[in-house]
């Protein structure tokens, strides 16, 4: 899982490239004054947001986790930005005359919130002179309200878990930076909250959210980007794909009874790892601040596989395929064999 170091040169040297391309792409935008088309959307995204970019005084500098940490957020900010935006159009479309009377309302500022977090980042990053993330194509597999409201929830559950987990590792190198870390992560649980109840769940299935590393997180936003459309790749593994069925299928269970068997599926040619030393594969599953409860993989045929959901696992869980059980979380997250796969079990 260890990227190799002529790996990781290749890429900072194409991040390195990519960021003289960006500026001379911010001095054209300047030329043609793209830079006031851009500050009246965003003065329209302020109000609806309720807010603008920070203002306080940011450390002189701050350390190179903390740079690649924010890169990881800018890039599923992006995500986030892009799969409101278009849900919005969607939504507009489609009509919400089925749910609360204030929907249109709240998404509206959920998507402008999320621009301002992306710029806010975007401007951290451009202060420190560090490489912008710039926005891929993406593609959402949502085709009516019900699916967009799941899939929210589940896209905000990974910027939750990649926030908390940034949060940790800010804690230690950088801590000026945790508290605007901290006003942004408990926002997007406020939206969480919301995209779970327009829908019926209640909005606070577990006393704990999940916290994940960079490597689950990009793995996670990766799923929607279409393959190629990114500028820039950041320099973390890419792992095989990970696909459950009914993955949102128990939203509505009530925390109490069962959540049953669910069936995995991956691409075997990807993970040829399967027959390896007759090592039984099994499903890490990562909730709350449990450590990870692992669940054999009963293969039904190559590339597929069902499992028990452990009992007492609640909100949203996250699993890979591994063949190793350890029982620290960050241990688990380098041996991930496939996915992970963001789970909504209740
Ligand atoms: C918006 O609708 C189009 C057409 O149905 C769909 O392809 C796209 O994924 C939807 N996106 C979102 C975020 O709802
Ligand atoms: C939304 O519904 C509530 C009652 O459920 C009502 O008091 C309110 O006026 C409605 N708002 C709009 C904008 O229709
Ligand atoms: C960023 O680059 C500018 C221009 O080269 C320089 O003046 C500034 O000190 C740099 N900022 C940081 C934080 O390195
Ligand atoms: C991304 O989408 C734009 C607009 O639809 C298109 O022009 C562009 O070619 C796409 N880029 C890639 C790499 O797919
Ligand atoms: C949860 O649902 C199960 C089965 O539908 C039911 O038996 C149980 O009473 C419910 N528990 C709560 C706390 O609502």
């Amino acid at each position: 899982m260890h990227l190799k170091p002529e790996f990781y040169n290749q890429l900072t040297a194409a991040m390195y490239f990519f960021k003289d391309f960006a500026v001379l792409l911010y001095a054209y935008s300047i030329a043609m004054g793209g830079v006031a088309a851009a500050a009246s959307h965003c003065s329209q995204s302020v109000a609806t947001a309720g807010g603008g970019q920070p203002n306080s005084i940011l450390p002189a500098d701050i350390s190179a986790n903390a740079k690649n940490g924010l890169q990881f957020a800018h890039f599923l900010k992006n995500v986030q930005v892009a799969f409101f935006n278009a849900g919005l159009k969607n939504l507009t479309e489609w009509g919400t005359s089925e749910l609360r009377n204030d929907t249109m309302e709240i998404v509206s500022k959920i998507a402008a919130q999320e621009e301002v977090h992306a710029s806010s980042i975007e401007n951290i990053l451009q202060l420190y002179n560090e490489t912008l993330v710039l926005p891929c194509n993406y593609s959402f597999p949502v085709t009516t309200s019900k699916e967009f409201f799941d899939l929210a929830h589940i896209i905000t559950s990974v910027g939750i878990g990649a926030t908390i987990g940034l949060n940790e590792r800010l804690a230690i190198t950088d801590p000026s930076l945790v508290k605007p870390v901290s006003s942004i992560l408990t926002v997007e649980s406020r939206h969480d909250a919301f995209l779970r109840h327009v829908r019926g769940a209640v909005p606070n299935p577990a006393p704990f959210d999940t916290g994940i590393s960079p490597i689950w997180a990009y793995n996670l936003g990766l799923s929607f980007i279409q393959p190629g459309s990114c500028s820039v790749e950041l320099p973390i593994p890419i792992l095989p794909r990970l696909a459950v069925s009914q993955h949102s299928g128990a939203l509505y269970s009530n925390g109490t009874e069962s959540k049953g068997t669910k069936e995995f599926m991956w691409d075997p040619t990807q993970m040829p790892f399967v027959t390896e030393a007759g090592k039984p594969l099994c499903i890490g599953w990562v909730n709350q601040l449990q450590k990870p409860v692992y669940t054999p993989l009963n293969i039904i045929t190559k590339g597929r596989g069902t499992t028990d959901v452990p009992q007492g696992f609640n909100g949203v869980a996250f699993a890979v395929v591994t063949v190793q059980q350890p029982d620290d979380v960050n241990d688990l997250a380098t041996a991930a064999l496939a996915g992970p796969m963001a789970i909504a079990l209740s």
